[in-house]
This record gives structure tokens, C-alpha cells and sequence, in this order.
């Protein structure tokens, strides 16, 4: 029997009801009750966690996005009542962030303001509302579910919230297309390839991937689809802004990535293999922001931007960041030390800045006037 509390409940799971898809494997161990990855006690993001998100390595991406949410308002014409939804909010962090710039640069957009948090773990709340006393009134709380009952105008934004949802992963065979299940063999956790388990993967791939070459990988993520689908139905005027790291499908999806791009974090380390240490680490994936796009058409939603976050951060504000280290009131070794921080935000070749790509979308917005846009062609 497994030390290991969750792998004993999934083995259970495999013995009683048979075999179970690696997307219902991978969202037990990010979020089974109490134990998964993201639902259990432990910092998981920053130096005492498993991973870096741009949130923690400093507040000017925070800022940053601000001054583009700033825009955003203005592109919508001043509204008096203008909501902002961060999904995945996690400990609350960018929220922070973005409503501190705001009050302090862009007071009237803040006075128009209200922020929802919705968070797929719901203990987080408590230290969302310590971090964001200070705007205490113009906060409030939704659970994901509740996400496609709302309706409002104003920006939805997200960072690392698509790559952290379960994927169902498919090889190409010489017979056709197969799903990887995850099975008991002697005891242990393992896998095995059948049929698929719902067409909506042979759909997926036909509509928002590229032909796959016998013996590659690859993952589907429905849940980010249905995730797109329930946004785009709340979302009756302005943005969608979604920072992750992924690629177009025809990236996504090269045969150079035969392997798909699942991958482990534990204690800044990567690993790939998922069948050790549930729950404890990370099991994360690139997203294909093609589906983002061309599903988001077919809903209605713009594409206004899409590019790397290097770009973005150039063009939305991060060279006044810089210059307001300048003037700062610090000593020239700190003003080294976050000019480099703020390096990392936007260092391309492999380091965040092209890692992470930025997705603006829009509804019923006729000319935005954005800072990315700006820098279309740069
Ligand atoms: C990789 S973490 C990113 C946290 C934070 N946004 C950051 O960048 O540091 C992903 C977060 O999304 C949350 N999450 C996953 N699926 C969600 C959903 N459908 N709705 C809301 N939150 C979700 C997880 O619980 C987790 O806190």
C-alpha cells in the first residue's frame, strides 16, 4: 500500500470503477480535495515554492498590466461602473498590484472599479483579503462555477491559470488516433493507450491542431475550450486578457515536440514524470492559443493582440517602470538589483519574456486604444 494518501484514493478509484482518463488522473492530483497539488496547505509559487510565476518576481508586471487596464477603460469610454475578474487568482498577489497602481496612478478608473476573485481553491480567499485590505470595498468572491452565471463589462484577466488545468494526452498510431488512460498494473499506477474516450479530441485536433505524426504525443485541453466558452459568456463588453506560456498550434503541435509538453515542478526543479510525488508537485502544459483565438471567434470575441510578453510589457509600460526605479529613492546597488529583476520580466530567448505570450481579446469594443497595439511591427 502507497505512503502516499492520494495515489492510495486514485488506486481505489482505478480498482472500483476500472481505468480513468489521464485528465481525470491529472485533476485529482492538482485538485482532489484537501490533497491535491493546488487544494493542499503549502506555498507553491515563489522562492519557498515549487515554480516563479511573473507575479512574484516583481510588481511592475502588475503595474503594467494596470496601465493597460487603465487603457482598456478609457477604449470603453469612462464607464462609471467597470469590472475587473482575475481567474486564478491564487494568493492574490497581481490583484494587488494592479488595484495599487490604480489608486495611486488612475484614480477615477479605480473609483469605477470593483475586482472579483475567482479561485478554484477556495481557502485562499482568506489571504487574498488580508493582501487586498486596503481595497477591501470594492472586493468580492466567485467560484468557478458561478464564472458563467455573471455578466458584466470591464477586463477578465488570468497569469498561469489555462496551463494549470487537467489535459487529456493522445498518441498517433499507425491505427489512429489514441488516448493515453491511466491503469493498475501489479499494483502500481500505470498507462495505457485505447480508443478515445469522447470524439470531442479527434474534433479538437481536426479544428484547432495540426496533423500529428505517427508516434507523437500530444495534449487537448477541453477544459480550456469550456473555460473560454463560460468567459465569453459572461463577458458582455471589453477584454479578455490572458498571460500564459504556449504557443500557436502550429508551434504547439510541431513534430519536434513529439513528446507533447507535459511537464513536473517540484522545488524549482523539472521533472516529467507524473506518477511520482502526487499531489506534492506541479504537472502543468503549454496551451494552444490558436483554440484561444478561433473558438474565441466563433464566440464573438476580437483578437486584439497576441504576442510575447516581451512585447507586451515594452509597449504597455515597462520602460516608465524602469525610469521610476531611476528616480527612486534607492541606492545605486538596488536600482541595480531591480533593474535586473525587471530584466528577467522581459528576457526573450528562453527566459520569461518570450515563454510567456499575452492574448488580448475583445467584445464590443470598436477601436481600442491599447499600449500593445502600439507596438504591432516593433
Ligand atoms: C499556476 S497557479 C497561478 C497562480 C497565480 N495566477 C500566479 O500567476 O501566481 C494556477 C491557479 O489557478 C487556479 N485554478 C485552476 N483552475 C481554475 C479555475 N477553473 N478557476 C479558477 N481558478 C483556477 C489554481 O487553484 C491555482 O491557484
Amino acid at each position: 500500500m502507497s505512503e502516499n494518501q492520494l495515489e492510495t484514493i486514485i488506486s481505489e478509484r482505478i480498482r472500483r470503477q476500472g481505468r480513468i482518463t489521464f485528465c481525470d488522473y491529472m485533476a485529482a492530483c492538482l485538485y482532489e480535495p484537501g490533497l491535491g497539488y493546488y487544494t493542499s496547505p503549502g506555498r507553491k509559487v515563489g522562492t519557498a515554492g515549487d515554480f516563479y510565476t511573473s507575479i512574484t518576481v516583481h510588481a511592475a508586471f502588475g503595474r503594467v498590466i494596470a496601465r493597460e487596464i487603465a487603457r482598456m477603460w478609457r477604449s470603453l469610454g469612462q464607464p462609471i461602473g467597470f469590472t475587473l475578474v482575475e481567474v486564478g487568482a491564487g494568493h492574490g498577489r497581481l490583484a494587488c498590484d494592479i488595484m495599487d497602481f490604480l489608486a495611486e496612478r488612475e484614480p477615477d478608473c479605480y473609483a469605477a472599479s470593483t475586482l472579483l476573485l475567482v479561485e478554484q481553491e477556495p481557502s485562499l480567499a482568506e489571504a487574498q483579503a488580508a493582501l487586498l485590505s486596503v481595497h477591501g470595498q470594492k472586493l468580492g468572491w466567485r467560484s468557478p462555477a458561478q464564472l458563467s452565471e455573471l455578466r458584466f463589462s470591464g477586463v477578465l484577466y488570468s497569469n498561469e491559470l489555462l496551463d494549470a488545468m487537467p489535459v487529456h494526452r493522445v498518441v498517433m498510431t499507425a491505427e489512429g488516433l489514441r488516448e493515453v488512460y491511466v491503469t493498475l498494473q501489479d499494483g502500481q499506477l500505470a498507462e495505457e493507450l485505447d480508443h478515445p474516450s469522447t470524439p470531442h479530441l479527434e474534433q479538437y485536433l481536426a479544428r484547432y491542431g495540426t496533423p500529428l505524426l505517427v508516434g507523437q504525443e500530444a495534449e487537448v485541453s477541453l477544459a480550456g475550450l469550456a473555460w473560454l466558452e463560460a468567459v465569453a459568456a459572461s463577458l458582455e463588453q471589453g477584454f479578455l486578457l490572458t498571460v500564459d506560456y504556449g504557443f500557436p498550434k502550429e508551434e504547439l503541435y510541431t513534430p519536434r515536440r513529439r513528446q507533447g509538453t507535459l511537464l513536473c515542478y517540484h522545488q524549482h526543479r523539472v521533472e516529467d514524470n507524473p506518477y511520482i510525488r502526487l499531489g506534492q508537485q506541479d504537472i502543468t502544459t503549454h496551451i494552444n492559443f490558436s483554440a484561444l483565438m478561433e473558438r474565441g471567434a466563433e464566440l464573438g470575441l476580437t483578437t486584439v493582440w497576441f504576442g510575447e510578453q516581451y512585447r507586451f510589457l515594452l509597449t504597455a509600460g515597462i520602460v516608465e517602470e524602469f525610469e521610476a526605479i531611476e528616480s527612486a529613492d534607492l541606492s545605486e546597488a538596488d536600482k541595480l538589483k531591480a533593474r535586473l529583476t525587471l530584466k528577467r520580466l522581459i528576457m526573450p530567448e528562453g527566459g520569461m519574456g518570450d515563454t510567456f505570450r499575452v492574448l488580448v481579446q475583445s467584445r464590443g469594443v470598436e477601436r481600442p486604444q491599447l499600449g500593445c497595439i502600439r507596438g504591432i511591427g516593433l
